[in-house]
C-alpha cells in the first residue's frame, strides 16, 4: 500500500536512538524527509545517514527539550525544514513509587514527556495551520491504562499526554492537523535490552545460576504477559505511526492507539 508520503517532511523528536530512531528511517522508506532530533549529535548523525541512504531529505536538529527555550527552537527548524508531521517521541522513563517519590520527581516526569509535546507543538501549530494540512502524533505508554506501581510519576505524565491528544484534536477542528497518540507496550529498543540484561544478570547471581541473556518467553512472562505472546519491536510502533502520518489516516482523529499485543485489553 502506498501511504501518501512521499514530498511529506517529519520532525520526530528523540529520533538519535530507540523507536524514534525506527520512526525516522520508517518514514524515509515511505519516502518522508527526516528532521532527526537528539542530544548525541554522534547518535542523530548516524540515524541521519540511515535516513539520507533511503533518498529523502535528512537534517539534524539537537537539543535538550527540557531547558528552556529549546522545544521552541527545536520546533522552529522544524517548520524552516518544511516539517508538516510531528511526532513528539521524546519521554524519559524513571522508576518511583507512592512512598518515596518527591516532588522533583513529578516535575521531571511532567518536564520530561509533557511540556516538550506541549512547547513544540504550540511552537509548529501556526505553520501547521497555515499548510492546511499537518499531523501531530504523540508517543504515550501502556502505562496510561495499566498505570505501573513502581513508575507512578512516568504514568500519569502519559495519562496526560492521551488527554492532550483529546483536547488538542478538538482545538484543531476544522483545520486540516489531526492529533493522535500510538501508546507502546515493552519495546525492545537497545537501551530496553541492557536494561533486561542486567536484571538477569542479577536475578542469576541471586539464583546461583551461570549467567547467561534473557530469555524472550522469560521476559514476556515478567514484564508483559500479552495475548501476542512477544514483545515489542520498534517497527510496530513505527508501522502505526507511518499510518496515523500518512494522509489515508485523514479521518483519524484524537485517538490513543495501542500497539501492546493486548496487553492492557478492551473491558
Ligand atoms: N521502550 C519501551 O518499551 C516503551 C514503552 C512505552 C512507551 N515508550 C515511549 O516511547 C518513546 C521512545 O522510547 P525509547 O524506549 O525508544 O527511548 P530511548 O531508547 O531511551 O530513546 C530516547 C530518545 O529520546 C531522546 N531524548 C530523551 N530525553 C530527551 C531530552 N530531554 N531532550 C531531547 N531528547 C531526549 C534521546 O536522545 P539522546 O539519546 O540523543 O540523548 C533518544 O533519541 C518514549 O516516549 C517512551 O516513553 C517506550
Amino acid at each position: 500500500m502506498d501511504l501518501r508520503l512521499a514530498g511529506h517532511a517529519a520532525l520526530v523528536t528523540g529520533s538519535s536512538a530507540g523507536i524514534g530512531a525506527t520512526i525516522a528511517e520508517t518514514l524515509a522508506d515511505e519516502g518522508c524527509d527526516v528532521l532527526v532530533h537528539g542530544r548525541n549529535a554522534g547518535a542523530a548523525a548516524a540515524v541521519a545517514e540511515q535516513v539520507a541512504a533511503r533518498g529523502v531529505r535528512a537534517e539534524v536538529v539537537l537539543g535538550d527539550l527540557t531547558e528552556p527555550g529549546i522545544a521552541e527552537q527545536v520546533a522552529l527548524t522544524a517548520r524552516d525544514f518544511g516539517a508538516h508531521i510531528l511526532v513528539n517521541n521524546a519521554g524519559p522513563f524513571a522508576e518511583h513509587d507512592w512512598e518515596s517519590s518527591r516532588p522533583s520527581d513529578w516535575r521531571a516526569a511532567f518536564e520530561g514527556n509533557v511540556l516538550p509535546t506541549v512547547r513544540v507543538s504550540q511552537t509548529l501549530l501556526p505553520s501547521l495551520r497555515a499548510h492546511g494540512w499537518g499531523r501531530v502524533i504523540t508517543i504515550g505508554s501502556r502505562a496510561v491504562r495499566t498505570p505501573l506501581p513502581h513508575m507512578v510519576t512516568y504514568s500519569a505524565a502519559k495519562a496526560a499526554v492521551v488527554n492532550m491528544t483529546t483536547s488538542l484534536a478538538r482545538h484543531l477542528a476544522g483545520t486540516g492537523v489531526t492529533a493522535n497518540c500510538v501508546s507502546p507496550g515493552v519495546i525492545v529498543t537497545p537501551s530496553m535490552y541492557r536494561m533486561f540484561e542486567e536484571r538477569s544478570a542479577e536475578d542469576d547471581g541471586r539464583r546461583g545460576e551461570p549467567e547467561g541473556g534473557p530469555d524472550e518467553a522469560d521476559l514476556v512472562a515478567e514484564y508483559a504477559p500479552n495475548p501476542s505472546g512477544r514483545l515489542g519491536r520498534p517497527s510496530d510502533i513505527a508501522a502505526a505511526v507511518a499510518y496515523l502520518a500518512s494522509p489515508l489516516a485523514d479521518y483519524v482523529n484524537g485517538i490513543e492507539l495501542r500497539v501492546d499485543g493486548g496487553i492492557t485489553g478492551t473491558p
